[in-house]
């Protein structure tokens, strides 16, 4: 036998308890011990009179059976004093059961202004005053229980009840705000709407029925809502004969009948009408959150794709395993994008590149000898291809973008990215998973440069609440993320993210507001806006690189994560790194809070002889060797004679499809001067970068090497001057 729920200590405030519903629940909460204060006005049914009979009938009636109670005779108007008797009989107040009530029922067009507000005073204004009243005592004792009494006829409507019914309603939003600012304080709200038969009823419902409709019958329900074990907190109930039911709200997926840059006509909102109503797979809202998510999702789809509709998931969660299987193998719609070194430049300084590191340079700064896009890049252009609203095409299955989360990322190279090109991606839906709390989208891009493979990209989209459909939980297809070796790591780097990281990042391509708009983050639930989870992603691999790669590009093969958690912008990231071979295991932790963001990742380094193995075949197909190597032979004779003239050394990058094809070196500086393949052997004085055609027009004399350095063709660094001399050795072998 369960023990029987008591409230021996707790003091409890009932009010038009001299009659009706609130009788009943004064004389169950004196029985299971609480101390009771009887609050009645002591008028008829219409509020009109007052008289303290009532009151003192039910005090009395309590006091005799051995209970505790005392009157009050004020009107829940003056919701103060009510609670001062509490307080003075009692010294605390832990419940309050708004329940007085009067009617004033007329058809709408003849309700007076007076009808219209003594119904408001009574029923809402009477009820906050008496819980605001309260309110700072629970807050104290940090424990509450507060009753509304709503009705039927304010949740359905009732002819002849505008009134009655407007106010009603308003409790159960009083009630609503209520449970959210009580619940920290263990301060619960809950509202019913009983039936029950009364004075209030007696002359609406038939004598038969109203005898079965007891008080007695809802009171349980009160009494176990202000229970200190009762968790329910923001409910709304039907209550009446012994029946209790629970309300919750129901929404439509709707439809979004907007796209970017076009003006929201009327025509569309009746286009789509039947869609808006249409309660097949609605969800259940429960938090306003979710009402504003919804419409978070739709303005993000509509500004990343033009407009689609937004439906929510959660009920994609309701539509059979077989709906959804019908998107497993869809292709997404091909997707091409261009890229210079600007795009290149951003992303870097998206992931935290910085001049601060000398070895960042190279992906900052297009003049650098050995400029880089960092690998990562890899992502930005694939998932453009995925958020272009392909996702939300899927048959079978309607996405709430409300809902989405990125829960895991693969990328694998082929070959380092080029500074600046043109990729074309294929997005297909490789598998969905059903984790139970949600469905997993694996989706697959492959990148193209021309035919050529030059990435895949495997993102886990994760389909919040709508995942309990029977489908299988895994599949061959999942790039799955290792857990880290059980060992302190063997290395870590940290890099404090900058406060405006991730609207820096986000010009890189994902324009989410969540990450740059205060507003929008939060009503998403967060203090502030969020890091993008592909920045952190993007930290932690130029970490890795530079750890255990000499930020060498061509070394870096894969990367996996999972992420865990949100990072604020401003927050330090620390990258904790394992070396197995050439896979780096890693987590990223957030070094103020120690939280985990990114888990069981890794990355697959290329190994140091596969690099090697790639340079004797350098510069092979360029037609500016030809040159080097005749500027070698010349230099055999006129070397001397040059050296004193010169006196510099020149290294030279040469680029073949936008990455370094070879390095020269032309020494006129030491000795008689040589020229060799490879960077300087000591330091060059200066590098010049360009083309294998640009070089081949210098050397032709069909491009002024002035001209090309201001127009950016020639990228010089080091001693500029001595440039000067360029054109000397040049012209030299423009005979050639
Ligand atoms: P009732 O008329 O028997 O009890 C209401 C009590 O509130 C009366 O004793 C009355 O004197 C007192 N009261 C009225 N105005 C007051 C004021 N300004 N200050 C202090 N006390 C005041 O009615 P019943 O049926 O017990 O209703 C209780 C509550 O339940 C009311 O809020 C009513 O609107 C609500 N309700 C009742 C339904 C039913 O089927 N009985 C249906 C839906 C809602």
């Amino acid at each position: 036998m369960a023990l029987p729920l008591r409230f021996d200590g707790r003091v409890v405030l009932v009010t038009g308890a001299g009659g009706g519903l609130g009788q009943a629940y004064a004389l169950a909460f004196a029985k299971r011990g609480a101390s009771v204060v009887v609050n009645d006005l002591g008028g008829d049914h219409r509020g009109i009179g007052k008289g303290s009979s009532a009151a003192d009938k039910v005090v009395a009636e309590i006091r005799r059976k051995g209970g505790k109670a005392v009157a009050n005779y004020d009107s829940v108007e003056a919701g103060e004093k009510i609670v001062k008797t509490a307080l003075d009989a009692f010294g605390r107040i832990d419940i309050v059961v708004n329940n007085a009530g009067i009617l004033r029922d007329r058809t709408f067009g003849r309700i007076s202004d007076e009808d219209w507000d003594i119904i408001h005073r009574v029923h809402l204004w009477g009820s906050f005053q008496v819980t605001r009243a309260a309110w700072d005592h629970m807050k104290k004792q940090n424990f509450g229980r507060i009753i509304m009494t709503s009705s039927a006829s304010g949740i359905y409507g009732n002819f002849g009840q505008a009134n009655y019914s407007a106010a009603k309603l308003g409790l159960l939003g009083l009630a609503n705000t209520l449970a959210i600012e009580g619940k920290k304080s263990n301060i619960h709200c809950n509202t019913v709407a009983p039936t029950a038969g009364s004075r209030l009823t007696q002359n609406i419902l038939p004598v038969d029925f109203l005898e079965t409709l007891k008080p007695d019958y809802v009171a349980p329900l009160i009494l176990w809502l202000c229970h200190e074990s009762c968790e329910e907190n923001g409910g709304l109930f039907e209550v009446g004969g012994g029946w209790i039911g629970k309300l919750r709200w129901e929404r439509t997926l709707g439809a979004c009948v907007r796209q970017k840059n076009q003006p929201m006509t009327p025509e569309a909102v009746k286009a789509n009408w039947q869609k808006i109503c249409d309660f097949d797979n609605a969800s259940k809202p429960q938090r306003i959150q979710e009402s504003v998510g919804n419409i978070i999702g739709a303005l993000s789809q509509i500004e990343s794709d033009g407009g689609i509709s937004t439906n929510d998931t959660s009920h994609a969660a309701s539509t059979a395993t077989s709906g959804f299987a019908r998107a497993i193998g869809y292709k997404l719609p091909p997707f091409s994008s261009t890229y210079t070194e600007l795009e290149a430049i951003m992303y870097a300084l998206g992931v935290g590149a910085s001049p601060k590191d000398p070895e960042d340079l190279k992906f900052i700064y297009e003049g650098s000898s050995d400029f880089s896009c960092l690998p990562t890049f890899g992502v930005i252009i694939a998932q453009k291809s995925i958020m272009g609203g392909g996702l939300a095409e899927l048959p079978g299955l309607s996405i709430n973008f409300a809902k989405v989360l990125h829960g895991e990322q693969y990328l694998e190279l082929y070959k380092p990215l080029p500074r600046a090109g043109k990729l074309r991606c294929e997005a297909v839906v490789a598998d969905i998973l059903d984790k139970g709390s949600g469905l997993v989208i694996l989706v697959d891009v492959y990148s193209y440069s021309e035919s050529e493979l030059m990435c895949y990209n495997q993102f886990s989209v994760f389909l919040v609440g709508s995942g309990g459909t029977g489908g299988k939980r895994t599949s061959d297809k999942v790039k799955a993320a290792v857990a880290i070796p059980n060992r302190p790591p063997d290395a870590v780097l940290t890099d404090t993210t900058s406060l405006n990281q991730a609207a820096l990042y986000r010009l890189s391509g994902d324009w989410n507001p969540l990450h740059v708009d205060p507003d929008f983050a939060s009503l998403a639930g967060f203090d502030k806006p969020i890091l993008h989870g592909l920045c952190t992603f993007g930290f932690s691999a130029r970490h890795i690189l530079r750890q255990f790669a000499d930020t060498d590009v061509s070394r870096f093969k894969a990367i996996k994560v999972r992420f865990a958690k949100p990072v604020y912008p401003g927050q330090t990231l620390q990258t904790e790194m394992w070396k197995e071979g050439n896979r780096i295991h890693f987590q990223t932790k957030i070094q103020e809070t120690g939280d985990i963001v990114i888990s069981n990742a890794y990355v697959d380094l290329v190994p140091t002889s596969g690099v090697l193995a790639k340079t004797p075949s350098e510069g092979g197909e360029l037609q500016s060797t030809l040159i080097f190597e005749e500027i070698g032979r010349r230099l055999k004779t006129v070397g001397h004679e040059m050296v004193k003239k010169v006196s510099g050394v020149f290294e030279w990058h040469i680029t073949k499809g936008g990455n370094i094809g070879a390095k020269w070196t032309i020494d006129l500086k030491n000795d008689s001067g040589k020229v060799y393949q490879g960077p300087a052997k000591g330091s060059a004085d200066t590098t010049f970068i360009l083309s294998d055609e640009d070089f081949m027009e210098v050397v032709l004399g069909k491009l002024d090497p002035q001209k090309a350095f201001f127009s950016g063709r020639l990228k010089a660094r080091g001693n500029i001057m001595l440039s000067q001399k360029l054109q000397m050795i040049l012209k030299e072998y423009a005979k050639l």
